[in-house]
């Protein structure tokens, strides 16, 4: 049986998901991509393949997608991470029009087809002000462990109003509202708060649909999930599944390329019957 992957390079994280021939999932991996990206893609694939039960030889076509989708050098093609996350909510969430994807880095705010093709899309200006790196340096300025950030912001009571829109102020103005006395969780609902606004005004950009999907690596964060939600006024997809969207939808693609070489052009199965022995 043929089986397709896809390996989604971000900028923090790197992740690898590996489907059969009927687009089920056997296998998937998630590493941190670090200073040696090449290095991450094939970890993260050798992982994923080590789960799927699968030899390399095994998989027939590789799409690499995400910043590093270059350095997928055992990679077949290269797709946007734009069209890689349209494909893989549309697949995971049939309904999805609007998708919101939260990274390390990006957050990007695209509209979709029924197909999952691309409409429109929108993302921050080179600026990491609504991401998970604005919440990373929050956690690291708070000392909390990125897995508790959500769920310590979800207890606040008082929520502090956040001016700053610069990842590299947010430290500093964390620290000066703990120096006013004000709680941790008040500070970091605050932060969750400021990055909803700001995705919030990325996705009216592109068009808010009924069915909004939540996907990237910050779509794990139940205070983000909530933030959202309360700034858009409605539930949104989202699953554990979210933080692989991306490479799934590459995966996906990588099986379209499998189905699309099996089918004989006009004529081709005569020929073929002649030429076989
Ligand atoms: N368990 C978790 N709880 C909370 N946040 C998490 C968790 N795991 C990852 N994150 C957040 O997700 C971010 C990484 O997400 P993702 O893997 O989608 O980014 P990326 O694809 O590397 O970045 P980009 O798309 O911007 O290039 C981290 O910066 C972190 O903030
Ligand atoms: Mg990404």
């Amino acid at each position: 049986m043929a089986h397709a992957a896809g390996v989604d390079v971000g900028s923090t994280q790197t992740k690898a998901v590996i489907v059969d021939e009927q687009g089920r999932v056997t296998g998937r991996a998630l590493t941190d991509t670090g200073a040696n990206v090449m290095q991450a893609a094939e970890k993260a694939y050798a992982i994923a393949l080590e789960a799927s039960g699968l030899e390399e030889r095994e998989v027939e076509w590789v799409i690499g997608t995400g910043y590093g989708r270059y350095r997928v050098t055992f990679g077949n093609a290269q797709v946007t991470e734009i069209s890689c996350h349209g494909r893989g909510a549309v697949h995971l969430f049939p309904g999805s029009r609007t998708v919101v994807d939260m990274g390390g880095q990006d957050t990007k705010a695209i509209r979709v087809s029924e197909t999952g093709e691309i409409v429109d899309f929108c993302m921050n200006d080179k600026c990491a002000a609504g991401t998970g790196r604005f919440l990373g340096a929050a956690a690291a300025a708070l000392d909390i462990p990125l897995n508790d950030l959500g769920n310590v912001a979800l207890s606040s009571e008082k929520p502090v109003r956040i001016s700053t829109t610069c990842t590299v102020f947010a430290e500093s103005e964390v620290l000066s509202w703990l120096g006013k006395g004000k709680k941790i969780e008040d500070i970091l609902w605050g932060v969750h708060t400021s990055i909803a606004s700001r995705s919030g005004s990325l996705l009216r950009r592109v068009g808010i649909e009924e069915e909004v999907t939540f996907t990237g690596g910050v779509s794990r964060n139940p205070a983000m999930v909530e933030a959202l939600e309360q700034r858009l006024g409605k539930k949104l997809n989202y699953s554990e599944d979210s933080h692989y969207i991306g490479a799934l939808g590459a995966a996906l693609f990588a099986l379209d390329h499998i189905r699309a070489s099996r089918i004989p052009p006009a004529g081709a199965a005569a020929a073929h019957k002649e030429a076989s022995p």
